[in-house]
């Protein structure tokens, strides 16, 4: 069902810059009109400046003009399920279409696993917690 969106997630782990950690990883978004992004993590000697798989994929996709996700497909470790990064999953829910989008997590193009936004951030703080707010002072 995923096919080509986990195609693309393997895909982009191949051009994982990782000389710090050797964990490569690859995501790919599958965006409202279907088209699909991808990215893998980039790492820098600062280690701080990293950026993870998911988050290129988001910026990649975001760049050319597409804000919403419905579906993220994510591999690491290739042996284990890798689920994103607590950094990610903020990212992710900022351009999630709903609460439902399937989070693909691969260890393969056969074994994957799939999880909702909501199953792996419950309660997100989302613009909606902002524009509640601003209804509150009204302004
Ligand atoms: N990494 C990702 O790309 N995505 C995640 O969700 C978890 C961590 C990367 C960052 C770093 O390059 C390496 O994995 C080890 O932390």
């Amino acid at each position: 069902m995923y096919k080509k969106l986990i195609e693309a997630a393997l895909e982009a782990r191949e051009h994982a810059y990782v000389p710090y950690s050797g964990f490569k990883v690859g995501s790919a978004v599958l965006m409202e009109d279907d088209s699909i992004f991808s990215g893998c993590n980039i790492e820098n000697a600062s280690y701080g400046a990293t950026n993870c798989a998911e988050r290129t994929a988001i910026f990649n996709a975001v760049s050319h003009g597409h804000h919403k996700i419905k579906a993220i497909a994510v591999v690491g470790d290739i042996h284990n399920f890798t689920y994103p990064c607590g950094i990610c999953r903020q990212v992710i829910v900022e351009f999630a279409e709903s609460k439902e989008i399937p989070i693909i997590i691969i260890k393969s193009k056969e074994e994957y696993i799939v999880k909702t936004m909501e199953d792996i951030l419950p309660g997100a703080f989302t613009k909606i917690d902002l524009d509640k707010e601003k209804e509150v002072k009204n302004v």
